[in-house]
């Protein structure tokens, strides 16, 4: 499946991983009306969420560049890291994480679980600065020992995985070419590296989707904000032009995308109660699962939006948690598996 380059062919030139079997299911949300869910939680049968879509570009790139190590970045218990511990274990790459101290939630222990069942070298340090520079020591002792590490920057956002997501819109384009939905007025996502919007917000425009994307903000500003968007828009514009695919100007793209920092809460992975309630009410209409770091925030947006007169309807929520908390054959870990730092979240 490779809708972009069926759309573009010279992109056909850039590697996937092929990690996504077939379109995520779209079905329509359960005891509302006008809200259908784009179900990336299933985008992989062992280990799915919205990561894969980057990382089929990034993990290729890694192997036709002949790399074995990865070097990746995010909180303890980081969705990403554990992802991409699992799927690149599987093409014969190691994952070297350096993670920062997060609030705990259930999920963290599952997916620290997931990275030491796959051997991922994990470190701990409390500033982002401090953890760049250890990363740094380690890729230095690593091509000392005559391997150079592939950098991917946290959350796997950078241009080549964002383009995970141009290829997602021109997926979702297809579903409702098909009929499984009407055209959405405005489509919900969690916003935090930044990757996911960015994709959706260029592949809309290209797919002739003008769909106006509400970004729900799940991380501080220091880590998600609009120039920060803007930028990586501008570097994604760029890789595509030099593929001979040509896009409206960053700023115009970002016109289409409203952050919403309502329902953050003020801390990375903090509950409030309108997100215990967002994720109750999802969970039980829709039978995926949920959290309370990503899904749950941008679950609470919605449901408030629903609320409101003159709301935009239809709506889509695209659904970016993991099916499984863990796959096949990956039990939880305890605590002492664990490096001294993180053996705090199994408390
Ligand atoms: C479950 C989940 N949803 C959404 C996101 C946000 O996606 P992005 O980092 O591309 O903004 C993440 C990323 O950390 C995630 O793990």
């Amino acid at each position: 499946m490779n809708r972009l380059a069926d759309a573009f062919p010279r992109l056909a030139a850039l590697p996937r991983a092929g990690l996504i079997a077939r379109a995520t299911p779209i079905e329509p949300l359960a005891a509302v009306d006008g809200v259908h869910v784009k179900r990336d939680d299933l985008s992989a049968a062992d280990y799915g969420g919205n990561k894969i879509r980057k990382l089929d570009f990034l993990l290729a790139d890694a192997v036709a560049r002949r790399r074995r190590e990865l070097t990746v970045f995010g909180y303890a218990g980081s969705n990403f890291v554990a992802a991409t511990s699992w799927h690149a274990r599987k093409l014969g790459l190691h994952t070297i994480a350096g993670l920062l101290p997060q609030r705990a939630a259930d999920y963290v222990v599952d997916n620290l679980s997931i990275s030491l069942h796959c051997g991922s070298t994990l470190f701990v340090r409390d500033r982002d600065a401090a953890l760049a520079a250890e990363a740094l020591a380690r890729t230095l002792r690593s091509l000392v020992a005559g391997r150079l590490p592939y950098w991917i920057p946290p959350g796997g956002s950078n241009a080549l995985g964002a383009l995970g997501f141009v290829d997602a819109a021109f997926e979702l384009r297809a579903q409702i070419d098909a009929d499984l939905m009407p055209r959405p007025a405005a489509l919900y996502v969690p916003f935090s590296s930044m990757g996911t919007v960015a994709g959706l917000c260029v592949g809309l425009a290209l797919a002739g989707l003008p769909v106006p994307i509400m970004a729900v903000q799940v991380v501080g500003d220091r880590h998600a904000g609009r120039t920060a968007l803007l930028r990586l828009l501008s570097r994604l514009v760029t890789l595509l032009k030099r593929y001979g695919v040509v896009v409206a100007e960053p700023e115009r793209l970002l016109a289409g995308v409203t952050i919403r920092s309502e329902f953050f809460g003020g801390e990375y992975a903090r509950a409030t109660p309108a997100v215990d309630d967002a994720i109750d009410r999802f969970v039980t209409a829709s039978g995926a699962r949920a959290d309370s770091a990503y899904s749950g925030k941008a679950l609470a947006c919605l449901y408030a939006d629903l609320l409101r007169p003159g709301r935009r309807a239809p709506m889509l929520y695209w659904h970016t948690f993991s099916a499984s908390a863990l796959p096949p054959d990956v039990s939880r870990a305890s605590a002492g598996q664990a490096p001294p730092a993180l053996r705090c979240y199994w408390n």
